[in-house]
């Protein structure tokens, strides 16, 4: 496995490989992506295979243009209405971390989309990317660069510790700036719903187009996914991780080896001081954003995780964020990753 910094000849060695039916992870904005030739059947079968995940769950083609969605989608069978909506997202959007769930054309092998007639497409906003992408003179599928299930990789080094070997090279392009993977809009239905809150919060999409239905946050039976990222202990980290609300979180009495994940410095404070009269001590204690900045709080949640799950703690008690902007996709992310507190 190749280990390289992001330049114009690894780029180069990375679309090569993607050509001749390898596996390359590369940096984008929101998580590391595993990329393989989108219209490559065998290339796409290794994704399932490295990432032991399941053949139900479909992939997120990756494009480097707004004219490249003619090369995926299968405009035929969209309503005029719904291809200027679609546009609209494109031009406000993209580059950036929202797929838009289309039909899909036949050159895409049904593979990659999980039988469905549909396929996830985004437009990525990160350089590197875009270059690997437009170098490859290709659609890349990419799911998240990890084993099924578990935490998203942000950095290169994720990726490295997680799928290591099998892979055929990793692009180290930096953390990833935004920290949260992209949202999933359906725009196939009679309504517009997101399967999966992201990095483009569902304020911004409703200020462009009006009203989108909401991902269901309950449980589901596999028979009943239409987006199985919306699977119950999903992005899970190995260590237990419960999740609770401010209120809550200042006065959680705690046992040793327990570690804390504020959301903000204000409410780590309030611990602190609620904390005084107890003789325990957390084996570690962390903040998003000392300020409470969203932004911030997403581009380090899945890291803080990494870190806090290498650490060996018995559990992880992690503050739930406010349900605003990315707050959705951070709350999102925290609780399919974690237990039930009883
Ligand atoms: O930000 C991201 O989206 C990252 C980077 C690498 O681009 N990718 C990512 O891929 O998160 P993955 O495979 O971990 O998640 C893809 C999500 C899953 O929840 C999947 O079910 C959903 O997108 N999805 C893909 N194709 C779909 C389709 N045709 N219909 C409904 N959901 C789909
Ligand atoms: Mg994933």
């Amino acid at each position: 496995m190749k280990f390289l910094t992001v330049t114009q000849e690894s780029l180069e060695m990375g679309a090569k490989i993607l050509k001749e039916g390898g596996l390359v992870a590369f940096p984008t904005e929101t998580v590391y992506g595993l990329g393989a030739d989108a219209f490559n059947p065998s290339a796409l079968a290794k994704i399932f295979d490295v990432k032991k995940r399941p053949h139900f769950d479909p992939l997120i083609i990756h494009i480097a243009s707004i004219d490249s969605l003619e090369n995926v989608a299968d405009f035929s069978q969209i309503k005029k209405e719904t291809q200027k909506t679609i546009f609209l997202l494109a031009e406000n959007f993209w580059p950036g971390p929202l797929s838009i769930v289309l039909p899909k054309n036949d050159r895409i092998p049904g593979i990659a989309t999980a039988g469905l007639s549909t396929a996830a497409i985004r437009f990525p906003d990160n350089e590197a990317a875009q270059k690997l992408i437009s170098l490859s003179q290709t659609a890349i599928a990419a799911p998240s660069a990890n084993i099924f299930g578990s935490l998203s990789p942000t950095r290169a080094e994720h990726v490295r510790d997680n799928l290591g070997e099998k892979i055929d090279m990793i692009l180290d392009g930096g953390p990833a700036r935004i920290g949260v993977e992209s949202t999933v809009l359906d725009i196939t239905g009679d309504k517009i719903k997101i399967l999966r809150p992201g990095g483009t919060p569902r304020e911004a999409i409703e200020r462009l187009i009006g009203p989108v239905e909401g991902s269901e946050t309950g449980e589901h039976g596999l028979d009943k996914i239409s987006s199985p990222g919306q699977l119950k202990n999903h992005y899970a980290p190995k260590t237990p991780l419960y999740v609770l609300k401010s209120d809550d979180i200042i006065r959680r009495p705690f046992e040793d080896g327990a570690a804390f994940l504020f959301f903000d410095g204000l409410t780590r404070d309030a611990w602190r001081d609620a904390q005084t009269k107890t003789q325990m001590l957390p084996a570690a204690v962390k903040v998003l954003s000392e300020s409470g900045q969203m932004s911030e709080a997403a581009s380090c949640l899945f890291e803080t995780l990494h870190e806090l799950d290498s650490l060996n703690i018995s559990c992880i008690y992690a503050q739930e964020a406010p349900q605003t902007g990315l707050g959705e996709a951070i709350n999102d992310r925290l609780m399919r990753g974690a237990e039930k507190l009883v």
